[in-house]
């Protein structure tokens, strides 16, 4: 059987369209991860879904003035096309209004509860007087206590990344009434995480292996200490809370959200009718679970989330969880309201898939933020996927349709030819490494490197020299150069997959890169060149570029 994995991707909020942030912060290095491991010959699943409870919700509703539910039907619908648009393939895509998920919520509500994890307790909360009710924690602004930033929200400062309670804010205001709120008492369940502090510290000792950023930030919040944390809200958008007399409060949407992979996996089991398949991926301790998700979203998935899973007990706990920084634009924050940047569905008026696939690969930013910039896309994908590997498969796909040459494999190899073809395999071992250590960006330049070897090669060998001269070494020139070209399209595949899949069908008819799997890709020696058009056409930008 083959080996299993879990990949996982952050639920977005469904309250707007996707833009290139969310692309580079989460999701694209989720669907290269999962379409490498299916070439590696691993059976994923792979899941994410709308975020359709919270605030974010709320807000774009009530400024829109139509309901919440409205908001999330338009936006799951409009992002689950711009996921396929840009061949970002889910097995299921969730959605948290499912009933389904309700019921995977009350579920561990109620186990949670009914372990005493989960306690009654009563809190202050923000209290608008004008609007007479408790206000959400993102619906109050104010100062950062930690980094003096002005316009942290009551929930999270978006600026040092902590998460906050409002009444820590310096001067708060409330949003939709720039009142002063006052802080009232009301009664919540919260989250015993102080019970939980040693296991999850247990947990967490055993993770030296994430990423720097990632463990930072979480050994960050947990040495803050881990006190109860409120679950539940004063609120009318939200997940019930499964118990009686409760009618005016709802869970609180990280809690409930987080349970959604679990929906996901169980919906997509009963749709396949398997309905017991999810269990294998949350149960058999083998089976490794990533969460691709972007910064800010860490403490939810490394502390809160893992918290949950070990008070209720038996779930496996996330395997991986390798958050990306911020992605800006053009040296400036991605803004929204500001019109700095571009959505993804903006971005493929202007340019194709694969084109965007590729530079926002070459510069995910996976370390530390990286900049998109038009200029360097332009350059990027014009001179490496057009000019080192596009070209290159044409000119050689032409040069043996051109002279009508079938190229067989050669019995023996000369010693160069066989050097060349030990780097390459031994460069594709490094490919294969670093992908497994979820570095993509670096797996991106080894490809690029292979891609240079091959024109290096393919100019040296001048077949058009040999042809008149040797037509055995042309023979053997050729094949080798059809060898190198089958890696790096297979290579490509994770990152471009629509371009690389239509250019491996110029090579042979015999196997499909959809069978997904490195061995039987790359041992095809029969070769059935059909030249196609140029593979790519060259971006010009210097209308946005100089228009912007
Ligand atoms: N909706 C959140 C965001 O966009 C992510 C939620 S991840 C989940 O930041 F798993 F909790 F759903
Ligand atoms: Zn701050």
């Amino acid at each position: 059987m083959k080996e299993r994995i879990l990949v996982n991707c952050a639920l977005p909020y469904a309250n707007g369209p996707l833009h290139l942030g969310h692309i580079a912060g989460a999701y694209l290095g989720a669907d290269i991860f999962v379409r490498f491991n299916r070439l590696n010959d691993k059976e994923v699943l792979f899941i994410s879904g709308s975020d359709e409870y919270g605030t974010p919700i709320t807000i774009t509703a009530e400024k829109n003035n139509v309901s919440p539910q409205e908001i999330a039907d338009k936006y799951n619908k409009e992002q689950y096309e711009t996921f396929k648009d840009i061949d970002i393939i889910f097995d299921k895509f969730t959605r948290t209004t499912d009933p389904e998920h309700v019921k995977d919520v009350d579920e561990f509500f109620l186990n949670l509860y009914n372990k005493k994890y989960l306690e009654k307790r009563y809190m202050v909360s923000p209290f608008c007087k004008k609007l007479n009710k408790f206000m959400p924690d993102r619906y109050i602004e104010g100062e950062c206590p930690y980094c003096g930033y002005k316009e942290a929200r009551g929930d999270q400062c978006d600026n040092c990344g902590r998460t906050l309670d409002p009444i820590e804010l310096i001067n708060p205001v409330c949003k939709l009434s720039d009142e002063k709120p006052e802080f009232r008492v009301t009664e919540h369940f919260f989250l015993r995480l102080d019970l939980l502090q040693d296991k999850l510290m247990d947990y967490l000792n055993g993770k030296d292996f994430w990423k720097n950023n990632v463990l930072a930030f979480t050994k960050n919040f947990v040495n803050d200490g881990l006190r109860p944390r409120a679950i539940t809200r004063d609120l009318d958008w939200g997940v019930k809370i499964p118990l009686d007399n409760y009618n005016d409060k709802r869970i609180y949407v990280w809690f409930e959200a987080l349970i959604g992979y679990i929906t996901g996996a169980r919906t997509y089991s009963m749709e396949i009718n398997k309905p017991d398949y999810w269990k294998d991926f949350y149960f058999d301790n083998k089976i490794k679970s990533y969460y691709f998700i972007g910064k800010d979203n860490i403490p939810f998935h490394t502390v809160i989330w893992p918290a949950m899973l070990i008070a209720h007990g038996n779930y496996n706990m996330p395997y991986n969880v390798p958050a990306n920084e911020y992605l800006r634009f053009e040296g400036e924050q991605f803004s929204k309201s500001r019109g700095i940047g571009y959505t993804v569905n903006e971005m493929l008026k202007i340019i194709d898939k694969n084109s965007l696939r590729y530079y926002i690969s070459s510069i995910l930013p996976e370390t530390g933020d990286s900049d998109f910039s038009l200029k360097e896309f332009q350059d990027k994908v014009n001179s490496e996927l057009i000019d080192k590997y596009g070209n290159y498969i044409y000119r050689l796909e032409s040069f043996i349709d051109k002279n009508k040459l079938n190229i067989t494999k050669p019995e023996k190899l000369d010693d160069n030819d066989e050097d060349i073809i030990n780097v390459l395999k031994s460069k594709f071992d490094d490919y294969k490494s670093e992908l497994n250590n979820l570095h993509i960006k670096k797996g991106l330049s080894i490809w690029l490197e292979v891609a240079m070897m091959a024109n290096n090669y393919f100019n040296e060998s001048a077949p058009w020299k040999l042809i008149k001269v040797d037509k055995s070494k042309l023979n053997n020139k050729l094949f080798v150069s059809l060898k190198i070209a089958e890696y790096l399209t297979v290579m490509l595949y994770p990152y471009v997959p629509s371009a690389a899949s239509a250019i491996w069908n110029t090579f042979t008819d015999n196997v499909k890169i959809e069978d997904k799997n490195f061995d039987s890709l790359l041992s095809v020696d029969n070769f059935n060149i059909k030249k196609g058009n140029p593979p790519f056409n060259k971006i010009d930008f210097s209308e946005y570029v100089n228009g912007k």
